[in-house]
């Protein structure tokens, strides 16, 4: 496809040496071939792919490369959790070393955000160091995962528990490779926008509260996404390592992990998860008198409105029992000293780090969220 290089966004992640943009639009991917090139010094672009993504994008993304003098390397992982394993990271890190990568040029990660965090994770590793690009074929991955430098694997002790912070040098969220997800996929990406509107900016989520569905595609999603990723960037540049306001970007996360790990296995999208961890923690923040209730319900009613639950009884994967799901919530990685933390808000928009919720209050609200409505 020709790219309308004006059209595209440019959101710039400001992080002194390791600054990087993220490129958003339509056509970002032919767009930001000449900032790919320059990433791939030797002539070749070291792919790595998950074959589902490859087989619906490979001739427009070797169209680009070619264009740009570059013949594509491609190291083929299938994508999804089992992709962040110690094996999968072993055997890429050997194939990345058998193609003698060289620290000045780069890495491709090419799939959703399981791709992006293993390939980043054996960017950071191999060689001390090589650089990485992402070009995240998921909403959720373009909104979240493939900007700010988490990267790592799950253990059978838990997920994540074993990565590094690795800035990648560019982002390319190229609107036009969402066109092959499923429209689930699509609404449980979406619900990293409306986290972002949540945490911190209010006239963010009225202006996707009255785009609906419309924030879900074209120009309604290339600016949701532009202002996504722009928040995020502004909370990494404040908290790279995550000492403190990073934590914020965990809200809805901590009950909706604890979902994710209750669920029957391979029923919940991650991001349906999360959809559902912002209504519970907008109605227990009400519940605590925190925030409003109109607030609460208006969460309610936003997700509602783009078809992601709100509800328990709406959550695919249950029955859900609240021991389980507490118990879940106490292994989170935010809790110091054993004590829950969780993000909570004052109002949309407004939402704060705490550790003062007691586990037996927050079991009974989970008990009540449990009832039949
Ligand atoms: N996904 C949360 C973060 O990047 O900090």
């Amino acid at each position: 496809m020709m790219a309308d290089v004006s059209t595209l966004r440019r959101v710039h992640i400001d992080l002194g040496p390791e600054s990087y943009d993220v490129v958003i639009g339509e056509g970002a991917l032919e767009g930001a071939g000449p900032s790919l090139a320059q990433l791939c010094p030797r002539g070749r672009a070291i792919i790595v792919a998950d074959p589902a993504a490859l087989a619906h994008h490979r001739a427009r993304l070797e169209q680009v490369l070619a264009q740009h003098g570059l013949t594509p390397l491609y190291l083929e992982i299938p994508g999804g959790e089992q992709a962040k394993s110690f094996h999968r990271l072993e055997a890429l890190c050997a194939e990345l070393l058998d193609a003698n990568v060289e620290r000045q040029e780069c890495v491709i990660a090419f799939g959703g955000g399981t791709i992006g965090d293993l390939t980043g994770f054996a960017a950071a590793i191999v060689k001390r160091g090589v650089k990485f690009v992402q070009i995240p074929t998921t909403l959720l991955a373009q909104v979240d995962s493939s900007v700010g430098g988490k990267t790592g694997i799950n253990t059978a002790r838990g997920k994540n528990l074993i990565g590094a912070f690795h800035q990648p040098s560019l982002v390319i969220a190229d609107l036009t490779l969402l066109a092959s997800l499923p429209a689930r996929e699509l609404r449980a990406g979406y619900a990293e926008i409306i986290k972002a509107a949540l945490i911190g900016d209010r006239a963010l989520f009225t202006r996707l509260d009255t785009l609906g569905l419309e924030a879900l595609n074209g120009e309604g999603l290339a600016e949701a996404v532009e202002a996504a990723v722009a928040f995020k960037g502004d909370i990494v540049r404040q908290d790279e390592k995550e000492a403190g306001v990073r934590a914020l970007l965990n809200l809805g996360h901590t009950f909706g992990h604890a979902f994710e790990a209750e669920a029957e296995k391979g029923t919940l999208i991650h991001g349906e998860a999360v959809a559902l961890g912002l209504a519970l923690a907008f109605r227990y923040s009400a519940r605590l008198s925190l925030c409003a209730q109109s607030d609460a319900r208006a969460v309610e009613a936003h997700l509602a409105k783009v078809g992601l639950p709100a509800f328990i009884a709406e959550l695919p994967g249950g029955p859900y029992e609240a021991e389980g799901l507490l118990n879940r919530m106490k292994d989170d990685k935010k809790n110091k000293g054993g004590v829950i933390t969780l993000i909570l808000a004052r109002a949309i928009g407004d939402a704060f780090i705490t550790s003062e919720c007691a586990s037996e209050d927050v079991l009974a609200f989970l008990h009540d969220e449990l009832k039949p409505q």
